[in-house]
Parts: structure tokens; sequence; C-alpha cells
């Protein structure tokens, strides 16, 4: 069988919906369109019951109780309801003092949590940035050696996004919650992927998206703890006090359901398809690494998400990999911008140097990814390294035994 090009390998970036939740969702758009708001007809309430049921789907996937499920258009909102909400919630000076609470986060956060963080800053926070180890990991004792008296949130995501590095989010929930700090997790990437327990994991505040987990873009989760202690914010958007008075506006009824149906698949299906997709992962990494020298597999090796990999090729341009490998849809750690080559700041926040980390890949699999395409993926990588490889002066340089680190280059 001939197999069908361009392939998805870029699970990380988003997933497609699951047949399962479109058709969950279909009848929301035309025979239940009522607004949950309406209260006094029956549009409403089947609008209503939908949201609830959601909210429930959604609330046993994390171990939390539905009234403390806060639906949003994604991660992005959650994450600055979350950080922007509990800073202004829980400063302890007044707007235009400087001194007003410590925020602690690490420099290889997504921007949807970096940019929240850096706006606290000019509002008067003082913001430690962690830089972890090259093998991307963030530690209770890196957390709780930044703590300071002042300290009122940590942030740390629980797997990282270009990555799939999985911090050590219990833990440094149990240390915020002995000092009394709060604490938010952006979940994005794990949600869907791996068991959350928001009272075992000891996590006050938590965002997913359901574009990640098989759902439908522009609707997300911020959980906010309710008891022991109750998290308090202040919300970003002002209206008809939907969401507890958290998020106003009309409820995406469509897409909740959506994302509630793709909660629940996760519960059925979750640990056969990580199985299934680790083996896939470990051969790509097994299989590349044996056939191509000079490759480097980003991040730590064993705590990792299992579909995920970030492998970095030397002596090849990351542009040139990505264009020799088009039939494959994948992310690239060299984002070109229109004035410069700017190498992932993830990679180079945990340590790896500019040219491995313009040359690196991020591959993601999903639930459909076959094992055809995985070998498909491995043999065009291999292929466009080595073909790369023998254009470059420094590959051949690099085999006659001249150490390039010492070379000068003369500049014109
Ligand atoms: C770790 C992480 N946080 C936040 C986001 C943003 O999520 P959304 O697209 O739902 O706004 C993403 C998506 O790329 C992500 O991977």
């Amino acid at each position: 069988m001939v197999l069908k090009t361009p392939i998805y390998m870029d699970h990380a970036a988003t997933t497609p919906c699951d047949p399962r939740v479109v058709e969950a969702m279909l009848p929301y758009f035309t025979e239940s369109f009522g607004n949950p708001g309406s209260r006094n007809h029956s549009f409403g309430w089947a609008g209503e019951e939908a949201v609830k049921k959601a909210r429930k789907q959604v609330a046993d996937l994390i171990g939390a109780d539905p009234k403390e499920i806060i639906f949003t258009s994604g991660s992005t909102e959650s994450n600055n309801l979350a950080i922007k909400g509990a800073g202004a919630m829980y400063a302890r000076k007044p707007v235009g003092e400087t001194g007003r609470g410590h925020v602690i986060v690490a420099v290889h956060e997504h921007k949807a949590v970096l940019d929240p963080c850096k706006w606290l800053m000019k509002q008067g926070f003082d913001v430690t940035f962690l830089e972890p180890a090259i093998d991307g990991i963030v530690t209770e004792e890196m957390v709780k050696s930044a703590i300071r008296e002042d300290t009122i949130l940590v942030t740390v995501m629980w797997a990282n996004n270009e990555l799939g590095t999985i911090n050590e989010v219990p833990e440094i929930g149990a240390l915020c919650k002995a000092r009394n700090i709060v604490f938010h997790t952006d979940a994005t990437q794990w949600v869907g992927k791996m068991p959350v327990d928001v009272n075992a994991d000891n996590i006050d505040l938590l965002s997913l998206s359901g574009h990640k987990i098989y759902g439908p873009k522009g609707v997300g989760v911020l959980y906010v703890r309710r008891r022991r202690p109750r998290i308090r914010l202040v919300a970003l958007q002002d209206g008809g006090g939907q969401e507890r008075g958290f998020r106003s506006g009309t409820l995406n009824v469509t897409g909740i359901v959506g994302l509630g149906k793709a909660c629940e698949l996760y519960a059925q299906e979750a640990d056969a398809e990580r199985e299934r997709l680790l083996a896939m992962r470990n051969r790509i990494e097994e299989q590349i690494t044996a056939r191509l020298s000079n490759v480097q597999v980003n991040g730590h090796p064993t705590r990792r998400l299992a579909h995920l990999t970030n492998i970095s090729f030397g002596f090849v341009e990351g542009e040139s990999l990505m264009m020799a490998t088009s039939e494959i849809a994948m992310s690239s750690g060299s984002a070109c911008t229109s004035a410069s080559l700017e190498p992932s700041y993830v990679l180079k926040g945990i340590g790896v140097g500019d040219d491995m980390a313009h040359s690196s890949l991020r591959l993601s699999l999903g639930r459909w990814t076959t094992d055809e395409q995985v070998d498909f993926t491995i043999d065009k990588i291999c292929e466009a390294v080595d073909k790369l490889r023998k254009l470059s002066p420094l590959w051949d340089m690099y085999n006659e035994g001249i150490d390039l680190t010492k070379i000068e280059w003369a500049a014109h």
C-alpha cells in the first residue's frame, strides 16, 4: 500500500479532533443551540445540561470537583487568568508600588506563561526565572532555593512542550502548600497523556487545552481549587458573571461538549495508547542514533512524555533539514523570523548550543500514527541528514580530524 503523505508528526502542536468528539458536538450547533445562561426555557436548560455533563467529565479526569472547573478559550487564556489573576489578588502592595510580591517561573516555559509573568514584572512584582540543567527538569530543590519570604506564586509547567520533559510537579506543589504559596501548573501537554489528581498532586491552579487532547480548538479549562485552601483570583474580563465570575462571556457549548468527550475518552484509552506510542518513539530514537553519528536526543533520557522526541543533528542546517523532509509535518528548533534565524529559546535555556538548537527536530506521535509512518519518517530523516552532510564542508573537515572549535574564521 502506498503511504499517504504528508505524515503528521506534530501532535504536540495540535491534534486532530477524534470523530467521536465531533459526533458528540454536532447536535449543539443546530438542534440544541440554546445559551446555558437562558434560564427560562428548555433551549437554555439543554445547553446548561450539556455544560454540566462536560464539567463533570473534565473534573473526573483530574480528580476535581465540577465547581472547580472554569471553561476558557484555551491554555493561553487559562495561564493568563491564573498568573495575572493570582498576582493581582495576592499582591502585597497596591498598584503603582514596587515589591508587590515574588513569582517563580522557569526560562523554558511556554510564552503563554512567560509573557504574563513579564507583565507582572511591569506591574511591580519580582520574578525569578529558574534555569534548569541540560536535562530540562525543574526540580523541587531549584524551587526551594528560589523561594523568598514574599513569594506569592510559583508557576511550573508539568511537561515541556518542546522536550516532553517532566518537572517535579507534585513535589513542588507540596513545597508551596507547606508555605501557603499559590501553585499553578501549565498542564497543557500533560493532561490527556498522563494521570492527574489535583489533590494528591498538590495543585491550586491547572491549565489544560482541548486541541491538544483530540478535542476542538478554542476551548480549555482553568482548574481553580475551592477548598484547602480556597484560591481566589481577580477576573481578567468583566460582563455576565459566567463561570463563577472568573470568566464572563457566553459559554462555548459545542467546544465544551467536545472537550468533555475528549476527557472521557482519555479515561478509557490512555494507558494502551501510551504504551503503543512509547514503543514507536523508542524505535525512532534507537534507529536514528544507530544509523547516524553526531546526533543527540535532547532533554532527560527517561523523565519524558512517551509520544515526543526532540533530536539534534550535528553538521546539518535546520531549515535545509526541514526542506529535505517536507513530506513529514514536524517542528523545528529553528524558528525563522523575517530578520533573523533564532534557535529555540527552550533548547538554549537548558544549555544546548546554538548549532545543535538550530538543527533540532521535534516529533510528536499521536492516536493514529502507524508503524509504516514511523518507518518512513526514520528513513526520510536519515537519508536527508546523510545527503546534507555530504554537501557540507564542515562535515568533511570534521571527518578529516580537524578540530572545528580551534578554527579562526576570517571575516571579510
Ligand atoms: C505548554 C503549552 N502551554 C500553552 C499552550 C497554549 O495553548 P492554547 O493553544 O490552548 O492557547 C500550548 C500550546 O502550544 C502549550 O504547549
